[in-house]
C-alpha cells in the first residue's frame, strides 16, 4: 500500500507518486527501485548521472575504510556489499550496459614504521568486528603485486572489497530508469514547495511547477541548503572535497596493478584503483573548503607524491584527467533515509565516503518505504531524525 495513499489519492492522476530531487546515483537508484515496484516517478536534476559519481572511484570498500566509531555504519555497509552482485547483475541486464564491476579484491599496505602500526590496528578493529582480512609481510604483498615499491613494510589482503566504475553505474542507471518509466526534468530546483504542512512538489528553476505525492531529497552536497525547506528540517550534510586523478597504463604495462591498493601515507590516505579497460584512478584528498571545486597544483603533487613512494613506476603513466568533487559528510558520517519531520519530505543523502557501496541498499530502503510507509530494519539507525531530536536537546 502507499505511505501516502490518502494524499496521493486527492491530487491529479497525472501527478508523479514520488518526485526526486538529485539525480546522482542515490536519486536514480531510489527511482529505478520506484518504479519498478509501479510508483509514478520524477527525477529532476539539470544533468541526471552527473554529481560526486562522476568523480568517485567506485571501491566497495567495507573492510578497508572501516573506521573507529562507524559500526552501526559498517552494518550497512556490509548488507550493502552483500546485495552487490545481484544488484549489479540485475542493473547489467535491465540496461545492457557494463558497470564495470570487478571483483578483485584490496590490498592495504604500510610504507613505514608508523603506517605499519596503524595498519595492525585497523587489522585488530576488522578482527574484533568479525571481518575478514589476511596480514602479509612486505615481501608477500610485493609477490602479489610486483610494482609495490621495495620498501613496502607489510599490508592486509582483503579479497572481499571490490570496485566498480561509478560513472558507468550512473550511466546504466540512467537508462534502467528510462526503461522503468521514469521521467525526467533536466532542471535544477528552485525551491520546495509546502502547503498546509506538507511538503507538496517543488518549483523548477526554469518556471513552472511540479507537484507529487512525496518528495526525496536526494541533492548530495546540495541537500543541505534547499530553499523553502524548514530550517529544523534541512538536512545537516556538508561538502567534503576530494581531488582524484585519472591516469591511463599502456597495453605495454599491463597489469600494472591487479587489485585496488590503499595505504595511509603519512596520514593521508591514498588509493589506486586500476580499471579492467585500463584506467587507474588515484585518491583523494579530504579538504573542508565549503563549495570549492578547484584541482589545485598542491593536491595534485601529494596525490603523485604519495603515489609515486607507493608505487615508483607510476611517473611513467600518462596522467589523463584531475578532478574534485564533493562528498555529501553528515554529522556521524553515516547516511540519512526516510522521513523527516515535515509530512511528504524524506531524505536519501549524506552518504560521505561511501555513496557508491551504500548505492543497492538505499534503493531497496527508500523503495520499500516509499511504497509501504515502512521504513525496513537495516535503516533504522539512519532516519534523519536522530539529528533533529539531538537539534531539540540542545538549549537555545
Ligand atoms: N571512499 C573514498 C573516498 O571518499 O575518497
Amino acid at each position: 500500500m502507499h505511505a501516502d495513499r490518502a494524499f496521493a489519492d486527492t491530487v491529479p492522476d497525472v501527478l508523479p507518486d514520488v518526485l526526486i530531487v538529485g539525480g546522482g546515483i542515490i536519486g536514480l537508484v531510489t527511482a529505478w527501485r520506484s518504479a519498478q515496484r509501479g510508483l509514478r516517478t520524477t527525477v529532476v536534476d539539470p544533468a541526471p548521472g552527473g554529481g560526486a559519481a562522476q568523480v568517485a572511484a567506485g571501491m566497495l570498500a567495507a573492510v578497508t575504510e572501516l573506521h573507529y566509531g562507524e559500526q552501526v555504519l559498517l552494518g550497512l555497509n556490509l548488507e550493502s556489499a552483500r546485495r552487490y552482485p545481484a544488484f549489479a547483475a540485475e542493473l547489467a541486464e535491465a540496461s545492457g550496459q557494463d558497470l564495470g564491476y570487478r571483483t578483485c579484491g584490496t590490498l592495504a599496505v604500510a610504507l613505514d614504521a608508523d603506517d605499519r602500526a596503524h595498519l595492525r590496528e585497523l587489522h585488530a578493529l576488522q578482527q574484533r568486528s568479525g571481518l575478514t582480512s589476511e596480514w602479509l609481510t612486505g615481501r608477500e604483498c610485493r609477490r602479489l603485486e610486483p610494482m609495490l615499491a621495495p620498501g613496502v613494510r607489510g599490508g592486509l589482503r582483503v579479497d572481499g572489497d571490490h570496485q566498480i566504475d561509478p560513472r558507468r553505474l550512473a550511466a546504466a542507471l540512467v537508462t534502467a530508469c528510462e526503461r522503468a518509466g521514469v521521467d525526467f526534468r533536466r532542471d535544477h530546483v528552485a525551491e520546495l514547495t509546502v502547503r498546509g504542512g506538507r511538503a507538496t512538489g517543488v518549483v523548477l528553476a526554469a518556471g513552472g511547477a511540479l507537484g507529487a505525492g512525496q518528495v526525496v531529497l536526494a541533492a548530495g552536497s546540495l541537500s543541505g541548503k534547499l530553499a523553502g525547506v524548514p530550517d529544523d528540517v534541512l538536512p545537516p550534510v556538508r561538502p567534503v572535497k576530494g581531488q582524484v586523478l585519472r591516469l591511463t597504463v599502456p597495453e605495454a604495462f599491463a597489469p600494472f596493478l591487479s587489485r585496488t591498493v590503499r595505504a595511509v601515507v603519512r596520514g593521508s590516505h591514498l588509493y589506486l584503483v586500476p580499471r579492467e579497460n585500463g584506467e587507474l584512478v588515484v585518491g583523494a584528498t579530504s579538504e573542508e573548503l565549503g563549495w570549492d571545486t578547484t584541482v589545485t597544483a598542491g593536491g595534485v603533487y601529494e596525490l603523485l607524491r604519495d603515489a609515486h613512494e607507493l608505487v615508483p613506476g607510476i611517473t611513467e603513466l600518462p596522467l589523463t584527467e584531475t578532478r574534485a568533487g564533493l562528498r555529501p559528510a553528515s554529522p556521524d558520517n553515516a547516511p540519512l533515509l526516510g522521513p523527516t519531520a515535515l509530512p511528504g519530505l524524506h531524505l536519501a543523502t549524506g552518504h560521505y565516503r561511501n555513496g557508491v557501496l551504500l548505492t543497492p541498499v538505499t534503493g531497496d530502503v527508500m523503495a520499500e518505504f516509499l511504497t509501504t510507509g515502512e521504513l525496513p530494519a537495516e535503516a533504522g539507525p539512519f532516519t534523519p531524525r536522530r539529528f533533529s531530536s539531538a537539534r531539540q536537546e540542545q538549549p537555545v
